[in-house]
Parts: C-alpha cells; sequence; structure tokens
C-alpha cells in the first residue's frame, strides 16, 4: 500500500505512513507526543486532533460533538488517514515537556521532611555498594607464577581485606593485558550488592579491572522509573555528590497512561517486548542526558540502582505481568538479583549491573521500599503514616518495629484523569484557584504562568476545597445553583475560566462528573489509611508524623486537602513532604550497602494488605464518599472554618433570584 504524506501543525512536521494508518500512530511516528491516557482505545478522548485538509475514516464517537466534527476534530487513536491530509494538534491535546523543566510557581505548604542522608549518614564513611579498590599486584616470577587471576584475588585479600570473592568472566578475561598495561597497579571494581538471597550479607564480586589508578572515576545511577515520568541522577561516589539530573516523560506513556492499561498492552502479541524497549530507550535518554550534563563516558558509570512500583520494575525487566492484574494479584518476584544492565536493552558496559528495589507486592513496589528507607521512619518510634498519591494510592503505616501497607486504587483523578479539562502539571496547568466569596468570581494560577489549558491534580483539589468554602458546592459534591454554574453535557459545572481568557478552544469548566470523580478518589485513600490504622488498633490521634511523598504530593495544600477530606484533619504541623523518595531511596542504596540491606530488609519486614475484597476497605469507603466525610465530628476544623466563612457565595444568589 502507498505511503501518504500528514503534515502535523503547528509544528509543521511531515511523516510518510501507509494509508490507513491511525492518525495518533502517524502523530507518534512523526515525533509529536499526543495525549493518549487509555493507550488509544478511544475511551480517555485526549487525543482530538483538527483534521483541516484531506480526508479521513473514523474517528467519530460520543466523545466528539456534531458540532466539533464539522469543524474537523477527531479523536486521533480511532482515526485513520485516508488520504494526504493536514492535521492540527491543539494545546490541550499535547503532551508536554514543560512539566519536567518548569519551576512550579508555589511553594508547599507544611515541612518539608529532613533527608535520610542528613540524619544516619556520616558525612564521608558511607561504604557504597560498589567500590573501586586500587591494587598493586606482584609481578610474576620463575619462582612465583601463580595465575593472573590468583595473584589479583591475593592482592585484593591482602589490601582491601576481602576473603571470599566472586569473579565475573568478563573482568578475567581482561586479567592478562590490563595488569601489564598499568604495569601491575590496576583497579578493581567490585559489586556489593547488599544482602543475599538468603537474606545473610551478599558475596563480593569483582565486576571489571581497569589498567592504574581510575579509582577517582567512579559514577553510578540512581533512576526512579515512574509510570509518567522517569527520573534520574548521576551520583559522584568519590565524592558522595549528586552531580547531574534528568528526566523524561516515560515512552511507554503512549500505550496508556496507567498501570492497568500498560499491563493490558503487555498480554497483546509483542506488547511485553515493545513496553521494555519504551522504558529502556526512556532510561538510556535519561543516562546519556546525566552524562553530557556531567561531561562523563558512558564507561565512567560503574552501577545503576532502579526504583519503581511493581508493575513498572517487571516491565524493565521483562516479566509477565499478567497475575500481577488478576487475583489473587501475584508478582513474578519479590526479590531481584541484580541483572546486567546490557540484558535488559540498556545501552551500558557489561560490567554496570542493575540492581532493582524490592517489590512488596501487585501495587506495593520498589518505588514505595526506596520511599519508606528514604523516609526513615522504619528507623524511628514514631508512628508514621507514608502517603504516595497517584493513580494507585500507596500507603505505609508503621515505625522501627512494625511495617504495614495497602495500595488504593484511587483512579487518575488526581493526576487529570476523568475530569474534563483535566491534565498533568504541565505548562498551563491550573494549580490553584482562589474564588471570591462574595462574587464568586474564581482567579486562576498556573503552572508556567502560561495561558490556562486544563487543571492539574493539585488544582483540582484546590477548587473543590474553594467551592465547598464558598458554598458554591455541597458537601454532597452538587452544585448550589450560582451564576457561574450552568448546565453542560455532563450535568452542572461551574466556569474556571471562560473562552476569551482559556489557551483552548473553549472555556475550562469542573463538572458534577468530575467532582464525583475526584470524591471517588479521595474517598478510596481516606478508607485505606482508616483500614491499614484499624489493622493495627491505632486510631488518627495515635499518628505522631504524616509524610507525603512524590512529585505531586509536593504541591498538594495541606489545609485545603483536609477541606476535601483528603487528608485526616490532623495539625499541620504534623504533616511533611518529602518530595520524590523513590529517586532519594534510590540514591541511598547506591551510596550505602547498609541501607541497601536496610532496603532488603524492609521489604521481608513489610506486611501488605490486599484492600480489593476487604468488607472493612469498602465499609470507610462508602463513608468517606462526601465533603470532607460522613463522620463530620473527625473532622472539627473543617467544620469550624466551614462556620466562620459562613458558606454564602451560592446562597446569596439564590437569594437574589
Ligand atoms: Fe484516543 Fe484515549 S481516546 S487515546
Amino acid at each position: 500500500m502507498p505511503d501518504i504524506r500528514i503534515t502535523l501543525l503547528p509544528d509543521n512536521v511531515t511523516v510518510d505512513v501507509p494509508r490507513g494508518e491511525s492518525l495518533l500512530r502517524a502523530a507518534h511516528a512523526a515525533g509529536v507526543h499526543i495525549t493518549s491516557s487509555c493507550g488509544g482505545q478511544g475511551t480517555c478522548g485526549k487525543c482530538r486532533v483538527i483534521v483541516t485538509k484531506g480526508s479521513t475514516t473514523g474517528g467519530k464517537t460520543e466523545k466528539i460533538s456534531d458540532e466539533e466534527y464539522a469543524k474537523g476534530y477527531r479523536l486521533a487513536c480511532l482515526c485513520r488517514a485516508d488520504s494526504p491530509l493536514e492535521m492540527q494538534i491543539p494545546a490541550e491535546s499535547r503532551l508536554h515537556r514543560g512539566g519536567l523543566d518548569k519551576p512550579r510557581v508555589d511553594k508547599p505548604t507544611g515541612r518539608l521532611a529532613a533527608p535520610l542522608a542528613d540524619q544516619i549518614l556520616p558525612a564521608g564513611g558511607q561504604r557504597p555498594v560498589v567500590e573501586k579498590n586500587l591494587i598493586a599486584v606482584d609481578p610474576p616470577t620463575l619462582q612465583d607464577n601463580a595465575s593472573d587471576l590468583s595473584r589479583t584475588l591475593r592482592a585484593i585479600k591482602k589490601q582491601h581485606g576481602l576473603d571470599t570473592i566472586s569473579v565475573d568472566f568478563q573482568a578475567m578475561a581482561a586479567l592478562p593485558g590490563t595488569l601489564r598495561e598499568g604495569n601491575w597497579t590496576a583497579t578493581a571494581t567490585i559489586l556489593h550488592d547488599g544482602a543475599s538471597r538468603s537474606g545473610g550479607p551478599g558475596e563480593p564480586r569483582l565486576v571489571r579491572i581497569e589498567p592504574g589508578d581510575t579509582a577517582g572515576r567512579h559514577y553510578c545511577v540512581a533512576i526512579d522509573i515512574g509510570t509518567t515520568t522517569v527520573c534520574g541522577e548521576m551520583i559522584d561516589l568519590s565524592r558522595d555528590q549528586v552531580i547531574a539530573e534528568a528526566s523524561d516523560y516515560n515512552m511507554q506513556m503512549k500505550h496508556g497512561d496507567d498501570v492497568i492499561s500498560r499491563m493490558v498492552f503487555a498480554q497483546k502479541g509483542d506488547g511485553l517486548k515493545i513496553l521494555q524497549h519504551a522504558v529502556t530507550e526512556t532510561m538510556n535518554g535519561v543516562i546519556g542526558q546525566l552524562l553530557r550534563d556531567a561531561s562523563l563516558d558512558r564507561r565512567d558509570i560503574s552501577h545503576i540502582t532502579v526504583a519503581g512500583n511493581t508493575v513498572m520494575t517487571h516491565l524493565l525487566l521483562g516479566l509477565d505481568t499478567r497475575y500481577v492484574r488478576s487475583a489473587p494479584y501475584t508478582p513474578a518476584v519479590n526479590r531481584v538479583p541484580p541483572v546486567k544492565a546490557r540484558s535488559l536493552g540498556l545501552d551500558l558496559d557489561g560490567y554496570v549491573y542493575l540492581y532493582a528495589m524490592p517489590l512488596i507486592s501487585s501495587y506495593v513496589g520498589g518505588d514505595i521500599v526506596a520511599g519508606v528507607l528514604a523516609s526513615g521512619l522504619y528507623r524511628r518510634d514514631r508512628n508514621t503514616l507514608f502517603i504516595d498519591i497517584g493513580t494507585n494510592g500507596e500507603i505505609v503505616l508503621g515505625n522501627r518495629e512494625w511495617l504495614v501497607t495497602a495500595s488504593c486504587s484511587a483512579g487518575p483523578a488526581f493526576e487529570g484523569g476523568g475530569i474534563r479539562h483535566g491534565m498533568r502539571a504541565a505548562a498551563g496547568a491550573i494549580e490553584e484557584v482562589r474564588i471570591d466569596p462574595a462574587t464568586c468570581e474564581p482567579v486562576v494560577f498556573t503552572i508556567g504562568e502560561e495561558k490556562p489549558r486544563g487543571i492539574c491534580g493539585s488544582g483540582i483539589i484546590n477548587v473543590v476545597a474553594e467551592l465547598l468554602e464558598t458554598g458554591i458546592l455541597e458537601p454532597n459534591g452538587k452544585f448550589e445553583k450560582n451564576v457561574r454554574v450552568r448546565e453542560g453535557s455532563d450535568g452542572m459545572e461551574y466556569v474556571l475560566v471562560p473562552s476569551e481568557r482559556s489557551g483552548i478552544d473553549g472555556d475550562i469548566v469542573i463538572t458534577e462528573v468530575d467532582i464525583d470523580n475526584f470524591m471517588r478518589a479521595k474517598g478510596a485513600m481516606y478508607a485505606g489509611y482508616q483500614t491499614l490504622l484499624e489493622s493495627v488498633g491505632l486510631t488518627y490521634a495515635d499518628l505522631d508524623e504524616i509524610i507525603i511523598a512524590g512529585a505531586f504530593g509536593s504541591y498538594i495544600d495541606i489545609e485545603k486537602s483536609i477541606t476535601t477530606g483528603l487528608f485526616p484533619d490532623l495539625p499541620v504541623e504534623r504533616f511533611s513532604f518529602i518530595g520524590n523518595s523513590s529517586l532519594q531511596g534510590a540514591r541511598l542504596a547506591t551510596l550505602s550497602r547498609e541501607l541497601l540491606a536496610d532496603a532488603e530488609n524492609i521489604g521481608a519486614k513489610m506486611t501488605n494488605f490486599e484492600l480489593a475484597d476487604n468488607k472493612s476497605f469498602m465499609d470507610h469507603y462508602m463513608a468517606a464518599l462526601f465533603f470532607p466525610h460522613t463522620e463530620l465530628r473527625n473532622f472539627p476544623s473543617v467544620m469550624e472554618r466551614f462556620k466562620n466563612l459562613g458558606r454564602t457565595c451560592g446562597k446569596k444568589e439564590n437569594r437574589s433570584e
């Protein structure tokens, strides 16, 4: 079938594709990334494009109104090219890198949790997971002509006190030339991968031998593999310092936004291979950027540590996820033996091993183990609730004696999914809203101070809290009558930004359906905390600290979150933020083999609660489907604030009618 040419605007790039190709695939082939939350299933409605020239087939669903269809709007995933054509990618459909690079405008409320590194790692006293040891090997003589390997192991034992050591074939094969090239001085790279599979100390392993002294060039990479973004750090182990940071969207995004759609994709044909390739390509890009920024050569990297949720870890390793997804929810592995990075498709030398943080269960993964490690909560007496909010809300409760965990499926609302004008935290996303209680007029603040294109997760929390505080929204999630509330295609909606001020083609609104989706998401989180607390016989009053993890978490307004019932009504001083604790944990496990062993122990000691058919969880969930909660006495500060604010905005409008 002959190729036909597609031109993408406003980028003005062209791509030749076979007739019948979907516009979504054509755009990806042209390097233009379109939001495709459902992975091209035609259900999310996020991949809208405008065909301005040429003919197409398909792409008309209930997500596109007749009026929009007449203007050329199509769902790119369902619409196929039938002739050479031109299409416009609207701003709201684009997957921007802006959110990765642009600083957010507001500082979070609440404290920043002190990094564990500052609390327990003595400066300069770490024993990293991989060491570079300078050795002076005795040259052979006729009296002592033992093998090069024997002489090398003898030198390592004598000069560095390592009695038992295994040797990688690649290092062994390099010995004769390397020892002579360095005039019997060499640098031995030795990997200590923490605990062995049986729980005891792992056996050190000689992975690389270099001529001369290269101990000063000793670098490792730590990576957080998020479902959405992949973030990396280059660590200089000779100085215990992070010298470069880089991140990018996970290229798996084009096959679905969340772990469920990725697992569905993985089960089709070559899906698993495609997803593994997508994440290793993303990691190769991030590592390439780190190398450029730190002016290093690829061969300078000695080791890589990754932390990711259970599905991301499986997909990176090329492991089958089909049993992760369905009851009784069984991951393929919990503890992953170190694996050669190159064997996974990473563009690194054969001596570089990849260590993946241990996994707890199908939905509590290495990112949470890394987060608990970074927070240090497992070393303290205080009862701490650790919350990582995303599509899956992961919760850990514990102290130095015990740790329990659960994952609750919150749905995509916190990431802008299932929300009419929801979007990721990228440039143009509304992240803060203030509503004037006298006029009911909103003022919106966007990331990057650009024209508003949609609402990100922190913006949704903010707008729901403001609507509640002004009385425009009732605690049952229904709008009061108000000049800014109108009947829309999904029922009643509140106009946040009129089309003349928005950066998209139309008004930006928040609908009752959006609010219902948010209510379910926050209800699932709250029910999760309550179920875990009950499981260990505690109440909210017993909590000494609440740590909010995740890049998104750092931008949540604590008070507003309490107003909506997303967080328990506790003094704001008990909350703290830790940022990307998954990446921090991966870094710590690289810097210190003691902390890597701690990570293994956290993995072994954490008890997982499955909430999927837990009766108590379901009861708590139903009770949480109200703002802030049906048990109002559990939210005294919110009740007090509602009383003081009067919540008169909507009611005034009613009276004036
Ligand atoms: Fe097209 Fe979701 S509707 S990607």
